[in-house]
């Protein structure tokens, strides 16, 4: 892709935190340029590694913490956001973990949308951490600009960014760069142990699954308190900073959270599933604030060998909450996420593991450091469209198949050119979704909407 654009300098002096144009302009030549990677064919073990980090809020924070902690030498050397009081509190927190690791010279603090570009160039790894909707643009970038990846689940919330991802995997492998995948369920040692024994047989062919994300509802910014806290907000700003309550920024909470037990149940399936059917709405959580995503979704997804799992995620208060991933075989019935296997070959994960978040930044460094291969996008891709697919299923009240869902139309929800203009432009542009004279966002109803076409942009 050549979506690099010449910034604007004008704006970036501007809105660049304590930035300087001439800095913004050395790095768009150095972007042109295009630098050969240092670290593509391993580092050896003393060379430092160089991190950038896109999306400072608690998770980005989270990421940049264990990245700095996965040995000595790495050290973090440029930050993006588009908030600066969040990359001012996450810098803060970082210095204080790490106060030799964190070396951000003031011209390698970058805001605006197109800050990514920027904030790249110096880094061997780039963390990623925005709003899902986000991910896409910025892991294509990344990948052009040769670098290692980190990036927070969900990968896309699209058709559109799930095909730009794919593609840039593709590319990742060809230059041999190292990918992770904010799924750490791979990485933690209990799940590894069950979905080998799965693998191995021991439960016989699994025939059903189920997956649940049933909780409470998760943080919600109301217009009237960042308002009050900010001044007035243009209607995409007041989405950017309530970005969970609108697809195009985070693809409905079945992406958002509930990815995590669909991911297991397609790695217990070494693939994705082939159709998916459900109902969904929004039941309780209502008001202006709780923008166009549904309190619950309820899917049923069908694999290529018939096998079905249920799946379920619900944002309701007062109800039974579960977190879990089950899976039902001809030999026996396992509770993946519990560690056990009843049956022909009863089982019970005696051992422990590092904390999972930690032991996936360990394994990428480690890939890194010691040319290994690593790369996670291709599953991160898929359980994202799997999620993508449920949410599709849902809105619409249809079966819908994922070689359906890949031929839709209905497929980029993120605001056009959005990264290429100004930030006083971008936050003038109107996003895919807008409240109405009382305030309320239009839902998707089940039987109506059509998820396959129309909203072409
Ligand atoms: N793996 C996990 O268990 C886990 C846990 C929590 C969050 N996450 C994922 O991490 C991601 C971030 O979640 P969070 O809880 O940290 O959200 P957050 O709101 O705390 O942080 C998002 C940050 O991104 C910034 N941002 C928004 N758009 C941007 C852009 N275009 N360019 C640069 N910066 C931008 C925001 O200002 C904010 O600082 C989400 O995808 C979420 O699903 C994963």
């Amino acid at each position: 892709m050549s979506n690099l654009i010449v910034p604007d300098h004008s704006v970036l002096s501007r809105r660049s935190f304590l930035s300087t144009s001439s800095k913004v302009a050395a790095g768009a030549a150095a972007l042109g340029a295009l630098p050969v990677e240092r670290f593509v064919h391993g580092a050896s073990p003393g060379d430092t590694i160089k991190v950038a980090l896109v999306g400072m809020g608690g998770r980005g924070s989270g990421a940049a913490n264990q990245a700095l902690s996965t040995g000595e030498s790495v050290k973090l050397v440029a930050v993006a956001d588009v908030h600066k009081d969040r990359m001012e509190g996450s810098l803060n927190q970082l210095k204080n973990a790490h106060k030799d690791k964190v070396q951000v010279k003031d011209e390698n603090k970058f805001l605006g949308f197109d800050a990514y570009k920027h904030a790249i160039k110096d880094a061997d790894l780039v963390i990623l951490a925005t709003p899902p909707g986000f991910r896409p643009m910025q892991f294509e970038e990344a990948i052009r600009q040769g670098k290692h990846v980190f990036m927070e689940k969900p990968v896309c919330v699209d058709v559109a960014g799930y095909k730009k991802v794919i593609a840039a995997a593709q590319e990742a492998k060809k230059k041999n760069l190292k990918v992770g995948v904010g799924l750490q369920r791979h990485h933690q040692a209990g799940y590894l142990e069950t979905i080998k024994r799965l693998h191995d047989g021991q439960m016989g062919d699994i025939v059903a699954m189920r997956a649940y994300w049933n909780g409470n509802t998760p943080w919600v910014q109301k217009r009237a308190d960042l308002e009050a806290k900010h001044g007035k907000l243009t209607e995409l700003q007041y989405q950017m900073r309530n970005w969970y309550y609108f697809v195009w920024l985070c693809g409905d909470h079945i992406c958002e959270q509930h990815i995590h037990n669909l991911d297991v149940i397609n790695w217990v399936k070494r693939g994705h599933p082939v159709k998916a059917r459900g109902n969904g709405g929004c039941e309780t959580r209502k008001g202006p604030d709780y923008g166009e995503i549904f309190d619950h979704h309820v899917v049923e997804y069908t694999y290529e060998d018939g096998s079905v799992c249920f799946s379920q995620c619900r944002h309701q208060l007062g109800c039974w909450n579960d977190v879990s991933e089950h899976a039902v075989g001809t030999k026996g019935v396992c509770n993946i996420g519990g560690y056990t296997i009843r049956g022909e070959n009863q089982w019970r994960f005696q051992g422990k593991g590092k904390d999972a978040y930690q032991q996936e930044h360990d394994d990428l460094f480690d890939a890194i450091r010691n040319d290994k291969p690593f790369n996670e996008a291709f599953y991160g891709a898929d359980s994202s469209m799997t999620a993508v697919l449920g949410r599709m299923a849902t809105y619409s009240g249809k079966e819908i198949s994922w070689d359906d869902a890949l031929k839709s139309e209905v497929s980029d929800t993120m605001v056009k050119n959005i990264d290429k203009v100004s930030w006083e432009e971008a936050i003038k542009l109107t996003p895919p979704t807008v409240p109405g004279p009382d305030g309320m966002y239009s839902l998707p109803v089940p039987g109506k909407t059509d998820v396959l076409k129309a909203r072409k942009a």
